[in-house]
């Protein structure tokens, strides 16, 4: 029956354009995720009700159904799937009638012709024991009907697919199971906050699967995402462990590495309520040790803060040779193994007209991080050293937008024993994987920084000026620096 259902979404697909079902948010499951996401239910109630929001043409409700129609307590199911595009809705209907006569247990079948966000707005019913989901993909306006009836956990431009994963929650019954696919970018960051906070305390999670290939996993969509599945019950009881497995791609979900860890090891007990995915016991290990340092860069008077000018939006602005109208403009081009290195030999403009002050910052010593890695790269974090005594006839600079710096919330001086131990901490190995952890993307963000534990001042300083000492500024001493600190905790 799948394979069938696969030939017939594979004949829409060649009817749209891609650029037309990505204004939707349209992209098919494959036939084993399908079946991966149906065998990850628990349920084996007498009646069970199925909800599969964003439905397509039924592939994950055919993948369940199948499932739980052999199994023996299981004696009635109904089910209803919400598709709000007419084209789809009818090769939906189609597959759903067909599928009729082959599962013998189900009872009922609703199509919900609407939009699922909004038909459910006001319902207070919580009446699905299984909802299962691959939830359209695609940013929404802030002021979109679908963002405005889900105010309280939208911040910012949300993207739908997490408020798919909100109303799923609420129309949930009381240790009801939801599966969902969906992308990683809710684990963290600031946009996702409100959702988090609101999402975690109501649902738990059992179960997260990764996916070690960006480009497999949608692989007849050719869809580049960092994706995650997740099962999560409806209880305001904390389980003690949740299950995390990876395969390498769709196609290979018999070759999978499996790890239970510690809930609190994995969704964060605080207001961010970060979700980590540790994927074996060495990342298990950088959270733990890493989690035992109890201060925060806002503890010591600092935070990270991204680079004040967007070139694009300041052209008129950027100059190539330096003058007494101008001032630095400090970017990734800079970074040269820890230090900065100005002007570069490149032929881009490196300096900025004074006359836009919101664009300056005084020159000081900061921490450099650039904000943005290509895939390729070995590190996510990658710091560089920047001194205010490099540009003594400066009294300000500027930063480009691609990178952040650390710098003191009251304006004064980073001292330079601080300031080159915070260097050790983000230029280790530890600290790149913990970020790894947290975040799947290849950006670093200002919020995800300010939250990573550090250790405490005195510590950092030692660090610092043993490496002011010791002049190696690779990721090899600076993991032999903080090593020696974690060994004597
Ligand atoms: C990512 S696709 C997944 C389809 C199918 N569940 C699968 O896994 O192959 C999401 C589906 O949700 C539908 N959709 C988009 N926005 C919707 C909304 N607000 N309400 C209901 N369905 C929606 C799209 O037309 C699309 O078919």
């Amino acid at each position: 029956m799948i394979d069938e259902i696969i030939n017939v979404t594979d004949k829409y697909i060649n009817t749209k354009s891609k650029v037309e079902r990505k204004k939707i948010g349209q992209f098919f499951t494959s036939k084993e995720t399908a079946i991966f996401m149906a065998n990850l239910s628990r349920s084996h109630k007498e009646k069970i009700k199925i909800l599969d929001a964003g439905a397509g043409t039924g592939i994950l409700s055919i993948a369940l159904l199948e499932k739980l129609n052999n199994i023996q307590d299981i004696k009635s199911i109904e089910i209803d799937l919400y598709e709000n595009d007419e084209n789809i809705a009818l090769i939906l209907e189609k597959n759903m009638q067909r599928v009729k006569n082959s599962i013998t247990k189900l009872k009922k079948i609703k199509i919900i012709k609407d939009n699922f966000i909004l038909h459910n707005e006001n319902t207070t019913e919580r009446i699905y024991d299984i909802i299962i989901s691959n939830p359209p993909y695609k940013k929404i306006g802030k002021n979109s009907k679908e963002a405005i009836a889900m105010k309280d956990v939208v911040y910012g431009q949300p993207n739908i697919y997490f408020l798919f994963m909100e109303m799923a929650e609420r129309v949930l019954k009381d240790d009801g199971e939801m599966i969902f696919i969906v992308p990683r970018s809710w684990t963290s960051g600031a946009y996702f906050k409100k959702f988090r906070q609101k999402f975690l305390d109501n649902v738990k999670l059992t179960n997260i699967h990764l996916f070690v290939s960006r480009d497999k996993v949608f692989s007849r969509e050719n869809v580049l995402q960092e994706t995650m599945i997740l099962r999560a019950i409806k209880s305001k009881e904390t389980p003690p462990k949740v299950i995390i497995t990876e395969s390498y791609s769709n196609s290979d979900f018999n070759k999978i590495n499996k790890y239970e860890i510690n809930y609190d090891l994995c969704v964060e007990n605080n207001d961010e309520r970060y979700v980590y995915l540790p994927t074996n016991e060495k990342d298990i290990k950088v959270l733990r040790t890493i989690n035992r340092f109890d201060t925060k860069l806002n503890d010591l008077g600092l935070k990270l803060k991204t680079g004040l000018t967007v070139d694009f939006r300041n052209e008129s602005s950027l100059e190539k040779k330096a003058n007494s109208n101008n001032v630095p403009l400090l970017s990734s081009i800079h970074f040269k193994n820890g230090i900065i290195q100005f002007p570069s030999k490149l032929e881009e403009p490196q300096y900025i007209k004074k006359d836009n002050t919101s664009l300056l910052q005084k020159n000081m010593n900061y921490l450099f991080i650039k904000r943005f890695s290509s895939k390729e790269e070995n590190r996510r974090v990658q710091p560089a050293i920047f001194l205010k005594n490099q540009f003594n006839n400066y009294d300000f600079i500027s930063t480009e937008n691609h990178i952040n710096y650390i710098c003191t919330s009251d304006n004064s001086e980073i001292q330079e024993d601080l300031l080159y131990g915070l260097y050790v901490l983000y230029n280790s190995t530890l600290y790149d994987q913990y970020y790894r952890i947290l975040n799947g993307s290849t950006q670093v963000n200002a919020t995800e920084v300010n939250n990573i534990p550090i250790p405490n001042e005195n510590e950092i300083k030692k660090m610092g000026k043993y490496l002011r000492e010791n002049k190696d500024l690779s990721s090899d001493n600076c993991n032999n620096i903080l090593m020696e600190v974690i060994d004597n905790e």
